[in-house]
C-alpha cells in the first residue's frame, strides 16, 4: 500500500520543477518597452506627438483614446491599412488620413501597437511579430485605407467570418 503522504510530495516537486522551468524561459533580448517607445518614436510621433498627444485639429491624441479599448488586432490593422474619413477622438472630430505603412517589418508593427497599448491603453500586449505576419497575409488585397471606426468594425468582422484558414489559396 502506497503511504498517504506521497501524493502531496510528488505535488510539490512537480510544482517546483515547473517553477524552475518557468523561470529558465529566455527574455527576449533587450527591453521589449524601449524597443516599443523606439518604434514609436520612429513611425509613429511625427503625427502623434512623442507622447501620443496627438496633433489636433489635424492628428488625433491617442493617449486617453477610447480607440485603445478596440481589439488588438483593429490596431494593428489600422497601421497595416491606414484609416480615413470622419472619427471621434476623446470627444472631438477628426477627418484626416493615416496612410498604410506596410513598409513597416512585422516586428516593428507588433512593437508600436504594444507600446500604444501598454502606455496609454494600460493592458497587456498580445499581437507577437507572427500574427502580424499572418494578418498581413489576410488583409493582403485590402488596398484602401479602412472608412472611419465602421470601416474597422467591418474589417474586424470580415477577419472573424473568414476564420484563419479559409483565406489559404
Ligand atoms: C502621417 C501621419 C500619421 C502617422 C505617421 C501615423 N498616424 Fe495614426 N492616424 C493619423 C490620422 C490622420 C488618423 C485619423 C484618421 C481619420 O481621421 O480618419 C490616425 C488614427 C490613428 C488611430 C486611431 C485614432 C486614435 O487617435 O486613437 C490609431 C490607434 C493610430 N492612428 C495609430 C498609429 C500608429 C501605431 C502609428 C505608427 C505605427 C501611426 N498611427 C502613425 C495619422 C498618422
Amino acid at each position: 500500500m502506497k503511504p498517504e503522504y506521497c501524493t502531496p510530495v510528488k505535488l510539490a516537486v512537480f510544482c517546483l520543477v515547473a517553477l524552475l522551468a518557468a523561470c529558465g524561459v529566455e527574455e527576449p533580448a533587450g527591453d521589449p518597452m524601449e524597443a516599443g517607445q523606439e518604434r514609436w518614436l520612429r513611425y509613429c510621433a511625427s503625427c502623434h506627438g512623442a507622447e501620443g498627444e496627438g496633433r489636433p485639429p489635424s492628428f488625433p491624441p491617442v493617449a486617453g483614446s477610447e480607440w485603445l479599448e478596440l481589439p488588438s488586432e483593429a490596431l494593428a490593422l489600422i497601421v497595416l491599412r491606414g484609416l480615413r474619413g470622419e472619427i471621434e477622438v476623446k470627444g472631438e472630430k477628426y477627418r484626416g488620413f493615416m496612410p498604410p505603412m506596410r513598409h513597416m517589418s512585422d516586428e516593428d508593427i507588433a512593437l508600436s501597437v504594444a507600446w500604444m497599448e501598454e502606455t496609454w491603453g494600460d493592458r497587456e500586449a498580445t499581437l507577437q511579430a507572427r500574427d502580424i505576419a499572418e494578418l498581413r497575409d489576410r488583409v493582403m488585397g485590402d488596398r484602401q485605407p479602412m472608412e472611419g471606426l465602421d470601416g474597422v468594425t467591418s474589417a474586424l468582422e470580415q477577419l472573424e467570418n473568414q476564420g484563419p484558414e479559409t483565406n489559404r489559396p
